[in-house]
């Protein structure tokens, strides 16, 4: 990539000089404002995402705790993802998913058995996006702020899901497929359930 300064000393005629392969990042803060590059919603959330799991990987090594690790996954993504109303886990339990670590408002503590998103998440074993939840055949409303989901399960060494990982968005269509590979990746930071 090529790019141009502007050189110049005081009462000297400015003048511009090329530069192949600048020693930094299109949006890096050292550029000229002019010249920076301004970031997409898609870059800035997935830039995002890439310090939350490098800060998740290091937070991990402290405990080897399911419930801790799921309590730090959960408030991490809530506080540092703007999109995020409701962020945690519902763990399966018998023939029951109940509610796990999250942050946000109020949730349903025991889920109707498979009904709703999570549900759909267990069964399905893949990652359910669900761009507008009035729209989902049996959607469970914990609190009706809720517009659009996101779940991806937690899969142990048999490919058998133990618990999801649920986020909720205030606004319709809130989740992409940069949170898709993100999330699926963050949730493989948690060991499955013994
Ligand atoms: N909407 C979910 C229920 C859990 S809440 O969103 C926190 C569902 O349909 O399974």
């Amino acid at each position: 990539m090529e790019l141009a300064l502007f050189c110049g000393l005081e009462g000297a005629p400015t003048f511009l000089v090329p530069i192949i392969n600048p020693p930094f990042a299109d949006n890096s803060p050292h550029l000229p404002s002019l010249l920076r590059k301004t970031m997409t919603e898609e870059e800035k959330r997935s830039a995002r995402y890439e310090r939350i799991y490098t800060q998740l990987e290091d937070l991990i090594r402290n405990t080897g705790n399911i419930i801790s690790l799921m309590a730090t996954v959960a408030a991490l993504l809530h506080h540092k993802m703007p999109h995020f109303f409701w962020t945690g886990f519902y763990i399966l339990d018998e023939n029951d998913l109940i509610v796990g670590p999250y942050q946000g408002p109020l949730a349903c503590q025991v889920l109707e058995k498979n009904k709703g998103v999570c549900w759909a998440g267990i069964i399905r074993r893949s990652t359910v996006v669900v761009p507008d939840v009035h729209k989902f055949p049996g959607h469970i409303a914990c609190d009706s702020r809720s517009k659009s989901e996101i779940v991806i399960p937690l899969l142990d060494q048999n490919n058998q899901p133990w618990a999801v990982l649920d986020v909720d968005s205030q606004k319709h269509d809130a989740f992409t497929e940069i949170d898709k590979q993100w999330l699926e990746k963050i949730v493989r930071l948690i060991p499955p359930q013994e």
